[in-house]
């Protein structure tokens, strides 16, 4: 899989997504022989820069983030693509500048006028840009190339909001010119979730009701808020990771097979699960919004939510936010999932627990077996990559104690390939046109219609819970499940 003729524009290009993730990714892609000679990548910002100006921060970037080795000859091509627009958006001038850039590489790099354009802004800015590529005829692919448009989130910050952009985003684009980034679906554990469920035959018996109790998502952060109050302070952590890549990984645990691994199919059989999602028809006990209080973490003293530079002292910001949904089908009737995700939490740690029932009986002394939990399947999506089978086994002695023992895969052990950066996997793929791993506009509304109600209810409610910076989370998310009888695991 080697992109063909193309390049990428880079819209917000002095932002932190930008240098940390997507000028590395284009690097380790060209190094490892995946874009075309002629690759070009134009970014566009309102910073007075030349191309060799911009050359050196894509230059800088690379070396400071890249995966891959840094090879000189693999550079000095690449950089020979380079190009600048400054300018704000706008700027009329500025775009027609872009178009002749566009032009311009089309003759002397061969793009043969195939180009992405990565909107890597604000999501207030999205509707300008859009509107500015399609006055500048920047939109329409001439005869016999593409456009395509990838759109990073939020993704709106309701369903209203959400569906407003997309009205806007497909007045330009046709649907399957656009890719919106769940950048969790570019992560080979990710993806590795329906290989695990449908390339066997041994764990789709059990992937059901009959046997499973409950499945746990959780998707922790050591880091704080750091730097990013602007963009944080308001939406918080249920509509900056659950609507997106927690429910995205819930679908990708609970559906179906699809019937062919293609855009289409995948798409069909997620937006049946999360139009299946029940919310708890009592949304106080079920649901959990916290903020971090000043703690330690890795020895270190740090400041709680509040007390962040940029923060709104008065903010109800959720940093923790826990929820159990129900997909009431089947498949999955009466199996609570519980998502949570927080900042500030214990360590960084992203995994799915699909936890099972109890066996219906012991012949064994049970006093002998209190250590005994409950099995569990863990796809450890990061850090530690691999997948965890919990399960008991006899003790060795005189005795028959039970004891509960782990049986792992990791990536590290088993593979000597090694993971592409999610971002690489993407960028590739928009290159190719290749839309599996995007979710489409349906999903993104379906999410928002889970969420929004949730939403509302903390906004009427109360205030968020506080949590020490580097626990587990509030007090209250452990009662939460505890009114259920189970418990969050420790990853
Ligand atoms: C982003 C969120 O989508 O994911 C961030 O906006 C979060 O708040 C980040 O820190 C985490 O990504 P990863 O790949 O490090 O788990």
């Amino acid at each position: 899989r080697i992109a063909g003729p193309s390049g990428l524009v880079i819209f917000g290009v002095t932002g932190d997504l930008s240098r940390k993730k997507l000028m590395p990714a284009v690097y380790d892609l060209a190094n490892r022989g995946l874009l075309p000679p002629g690759f070009s990548l134009v970014g566009f910002a309102r910073r007075d820069w030349a191309d060799q100006d911009f050359a050196q921060v894509v230059h800088d970037a690379v070396r400071e983030h890249a995966r891959t080795e840094f090879r000189e000859e693999v550079w000095q091509q690449l950089a020979e693509g380079m190009r600048f627009i400054p300018g704000d958006f706008d700027d009329d001038t500025a775009f027609k500048q872009l178009r002749s850039a566009v032009d311009e590489l089309d003759a002397s790099r061969g793009t043969s006028g195939n180009y992405a354009f990565y909107l890597s802004v604000p999501p207030k800015f999205f509707p300008k840009v859009v509107r500015q590529l399609k006055k500048h005829g920047l939109a329409d692919a001439p005869e016999g190339s593409w456009r395509r448009a990838v759109i990073e989130k939020p993704f709106g910050h309701d369903l209203a909001s959400a569906r407003e952009l997309n009205a806007i985003v497909h007045d330009v684009f046709e649907p399957d010119q656009v890719f919106r980034i769940d950048h969790y679906l570019g992560k080979e554990t990710v993806q590795n979730i329906l290989a695990l469920r449908f390339a066997n035959q041994m764990y789709e018996p059990i992937w059901n009701r009959s046997y499973v109790d409950h499945v746990q998502i959780t998707m922790a952060e050591d880091i704080g808020i750091g730097g990013r109050a602007g963009y944080y302070d308001g939406i918080g952590a249920a509509r900056d990771v659950i609507q997106n890549h927690l429910l995205q990984l819930m679908a990708l645990t609970a559906m179906e097979e699809p019937i062919a691994f293609d855009a289409e199919a995948l798409l069909t059989e997620k937006l049946k699960v999360l139009r299946s999602v029940k919310l708890p028809e009592e949304l106080g006990g079920h649901t959990v919004f916290g903020q971090y209080a000043a703690g330690w973490q890795g020895g270190e003293k740090v400041a709680g939510y509040l007390q962040e530079e940029g923060i709104d002292p008065q903010s109800k910001t959720d940093t923790y936010a826990a929820v159990k949904l129900e997909v009431d089908n089947r498949r999955w009737a009466g199996v609570p999932f519980y998502l949570r995700t927080g900042k500030r939490l214990g360590r960084r740690v992203t995994e799915i627990a699909v936890v099972f029932q109890r066996a219906p009986h012991s012949p064994f002394d049970t006093t002998a077996t209190e250590e005994l939990g409950q099995n569990a399947i863990v796809i450890r999506v990061q850090p530690d990559e691999g997948m965890t089978v919990r399960f008991g086994s006899k003790v060795p002695g005189t005795s028959m104690e039970i004891r509960d023992v782990s049986m792992d895969f990791a990536y590290g052990e088993s593979f000597t390939e090694s993971s592409p950066e999610a971002y690489e996997r993407l960028i590739l793929d928009v290159l190719l046109g290749d839309a599996n791993l995007f979710p489409r506009t349906e999903e993104v509304e379906e999410s928002w219609k889970i969420l929004d109600p949730i939403e509302e209810y903390w906004d009427k409610h109360g205030k968020p819970a506080q949590y020490p910076a580097g626990s587990w989370g509030p007090r209250e998310a452990d009662e939460m499940l505890a009114r259920d009888g189970r418990s969050w695991r420790r990853p």
